[in-house]
């Protein structure tokens, strides 16, 4: 395999076994024409990049029906409320421009409707796209890159602040967004992005943050190195609470910003855990086939002492943890979801039937698998009821607080 950016020669050092599309929830009749990839990482010691060998192609998968939807969450409501006025205060003046990559239903944008901030979203997926615009937010339905920016002539330069969240580790092509950033930057402004950070999924062992969606998982150090390839620099970077430990990262012209003390701080702790090093890759693969062995049995025991196993939402992280740890209907009945494009269908490779919460309440099992782990907090408290039933939660990460 070659890294995406510097093109050099990688050893792929894991092999999750044979994938479907994370977010290929499908119907009966379209089993027979599933497709499946070997989902492999490989980590660059030269950028100290975790990525994908393959991946699905972006234009597949953010196709019409993309399934997810930011607002499905409350709790991803309140985080993107902060980090609009966070990124009001910081970085943006009464009449600044701002643009979202990936800006998905406009949960963050929102947030800027009512002031005086020249703002746009790009969206590539319709459905999610048209639902942002029924919110009253400006959305272009298109990828972000070089091409679909050319007649945006009032944001070349002149942008203050470009922002993204959960959305860069899904960019192949990180080249030709930096060079798209490049264009439209002003000479003081910033890119602003957060994704699931590599250190959080290390220390909680949660692989599912692995699907052909999630092409990078980033450190601070690969960011940095990534940007110190072109005219960037990482300014400041802020811890997140978001998918289980995200890192918010702040990027701007060379030279042109302080760097924050944390950057520092933070690269000298990334190097005392190894983070920067091939060796932390190899040991959370080998915690990945303990947690793997470990559900499996604890699963099977659960099953051969008569109960009833249902997952509870029906994440694309699911995809890896079902097909991962060969997992189907003779284990789990049924998954249960609030979103509506995958109410009736089929989970991804395992086939176990999509069903809506209402069906999990008529229907309380034994025990819950809680696929959302990173929801934990807001799922508990709406389903405090399946507790006070007898009823357990269940999930390869740690559900303490
Ligand atoms: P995510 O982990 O990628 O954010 O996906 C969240 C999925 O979980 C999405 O399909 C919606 C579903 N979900 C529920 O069904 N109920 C809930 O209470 C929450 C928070 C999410």
């Amino acid at each position: 395999m070659k890294c995406k950016i510097t093109n050099e020669e990688i050893k792929p050092f894991m092999s999750f076994g044979k994938m479907p599309p994370a977010n290929g929830f499908l119907e009966k009749k379209d089993f027979k024409n599933e497709t499946f990839y070997d989902m492999e990482v490989g980590f660059s010691e030269k950028i100290s990049l975790f990525q994908l060998n393959k991946f699905s192609n972006p234009k597949i998968i953010h196709s019409v029906n993309y399934p997810f939807y930011t607002a499905s969450s409350e709790y991803m409501k309140t985080h993107f409320k902060k980090y609009a006025d966070w990124v009001q205060k910081e970085y943006l003046k009464s009449h600044s421009k701002l643009i979202e990559v990936g800006s998905n239903d406009g949960t963050f944008l929102k947030n800027f409707t009512k002031t005086n901030i020249d703002y746009l979203g790009f969206e590539p997926s319709k459905t999610v796209a048209n639902q942002a615009t029924k919110n009253n937010v400006k959305t272009i339905n298109a990828f972000f890159n070089d091409t679909n920016i050319q007649n945006l002539k009032k944001f070349h330069n002149k942008t203050d602040v470009i922002c993204a969240a959960n959305v860069i580790a899904h960019i192949p092509d990180l080249k030709n967004l930096i060079h798209t950033i490049e264009k439209l930057l002003s000479l003081k402004g910033v890119f602003i992005f957060e994704e699931p950070y590599l250190g959080s999924m290390f220390s909680k062992t949660s692989y599912d943050q692995i699907y052909d969606e999630h092409i990078f998982m980033f450190s601070i150090t690969s960011v940095k190195k990534i940007f110190d390839l072109f005219d960037f620099e990482l300014i400041d970077v802020l811890w997140q609470k978001t998918h289980g430990g995200s890192m918010r990262y702040v990027v701007g012209r060379k030279n042109k910003h302080k760097i924050n003390d944390r950057v520092h701080e933070e690269i000298i702790k990334e190097k005392n855990r190894k983070l920067d090093d091939i060796i932390s890759c190899l040991e959370f693969k080998k915690n990945c086939e303990i947690s793997k062995t470990k559900a499996m049995k604890s699963l099977k025991k659960i099953k051969n002492d008569g109960k009833k196993i249902c997952g509870y939402a029906a994440t694309a992280k699911s995809t890896t943890v079902l097909n991962y740890c060969n997992l189907n209907t003779d284990t789990i009945d049924f998954i249960c979801d609030s979103t509506k494009e995958k109410i009736g269908k089929f989970s991804p490779g395992a086939h176990i039937p999509i069903v809506p919460v209402s069906h999990f309440h008529k229907n309380l099992p034994d025990v819950a698998y809680l696929f959302a782990w990173n929801h934990k907090d807001e799922i508990f408290s709406k389903e405090k009821e399946f507790l006070k039933k007898g009823g357990s939660w269940f999930s390869h990460v740690s559900l303490q607080k």
